[in-house]
């Protein structure tokens, strides 16, 4: 299991789809080929991942890297939901279409289109929720990188208002 990790305290909590091999080896989200790319995208507008809490919506890799099943998704937003409760972000970032499923927050677009709401700031629990693009689609669309980092810097600037 995959649980998830970072301090107590932060303000910012990060949420991706499912843990992959490298993930399930080392039991730490996102150490994979996407998790380094959302370390040094992180570094790069000078956020610490160490600063951020990181997890998954579901917690057991799904096998073969498939789509997580709605089940799952299930099972694992109750863990999420708890997460949320006991760490207290006031800033939450989604990646992908499955975080924000996962999260019961599809309403906010129907059907999902995070190339469309990425960016922008919506309202969860009383909380900032902000989805943008999973690092795996950057892996694949190297230019969208651009959107990537102005989402982050996003979040950064958020974290940094009272
Ligand atoms: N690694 C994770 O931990 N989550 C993802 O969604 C992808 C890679």
């Amino acid at each position: 299991m995959v649980f998830g990790e970072g301090p107590a305290d932060t303000k910012i909590m990060i949420i991706g789809e499912a843990p992959g091999k490298e993930e399930d080896l080392q039991g730490r989200p996102f150490v994979g080929r996407s998790g380094r790319l959302l370390t040094k995208s992180l570094e790069s507008i000078g956020l610490a991942r160490t600063d951020i809490y990181i997890t998954n919506i579901v917690k057991t890799r799904p096998p073969n890297n498939r789509t997580p099943l709605p089940a799952e998704i299930e099972t694992g937003r109750k863990l999420l939901l708890k997460q949320i409760e006991i760490i207290q972000p006031t800033i939450i970032c989604t990646l992908g279409a499955c975080a924000l499923v996962g999260l019961d927050a599809s309403s906010i677009s129907k059907p999902i289109r995070i190339t469309k709401i990425r960016g922008k700031i919506f309202e969860y629990q009383n909380r900032k929720l902000l989805p943008t693009l999973h690092p795996a689609y950057i892996l694949r669309n190297p230019s969208a990188i651009k959107l990537f980092l102005s989402d982050l810097l996003a979040i950064k600037e958020l974290s940094e208002k009272k």
